[in-house]
């Protein structure tokens, strides 16, 4: 029998890795259920870092990776200007504000530049989306949306991941 919140093995009544008592365990079918909802987690597909100016940071960074980013978006609905950089499968976005209301801009001012999110690839943001929900993971979006390089993305509460913005993200036709 299995730990309803964490997954641990239960043993007399109490999980072995959480150590809190399990009134209703989760049996293997039950076990296996939830992990291949989990297994919809790919890959990390971008880091997004909020800097205060795009150019400087581009050219910052295209000397520190040595390669150029291979694209750049704007994503109205956001209030931002992205710019891509490819490593390996994983794609660093810088984030600039492009007006004083942008989450990106309420940052800054919060925290300075710096790490602001990281995105999950996941098979589909729709089935991510209902797995989180179900954990009882506050979510940031009523529904996953159409976010910057064809995907559909959503954020889970940083309050709910211990103070890191999580997004997942599945391709558009997904
Ligand atoms: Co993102």
């Amino acid at each position: 029998m299995y730990c309803d919140g964490c997954f641990g093995k239960v043993e007399s009544g109490y999980c072995t890795l959480c150590g809190k008592k399990v009134a209703q365990p989760l049996d293997e079918n039950q076990l296996q259920e939830h992990l291949s909802s989990l297994q919809s987690a790919l890959y990390i597909e971008h880091i997004g870092i909020a800097v205060k100016d795009l150019v400087a940071a581009a050219a910052h960074f295209t000397r520190l990776l040595g390669t150029p980013p291979y694209k750049a978006e704007i994503v109205e609905s956001e209030g931002v200007k992205t710019l891509f950089f490819r490593v390996g499968q994983t794609k660093i976005e810088l984030l600039v504000a492009t007006s004083s209301d942008s989450p990106i801009a309420r940052f800054i001012e919060r925290r300075g530049e710096g790490i602001h999110h990281i995105a999950i690839a996941a098979a589909s943001a729709q089935g991510a989306y209902e797995y989180v929900k179900r954990l009882g993971v506050r979510l940031l979006n009523e529904a996953p949306k159409q976010g910057a390089d064809g995907k559909w993305i959503f954020f889970l509460h940083p309050k709910d991941v211990h103070g890191v913005l999580m997004e997942f993200c599945s391709d558009l036709q997904n």
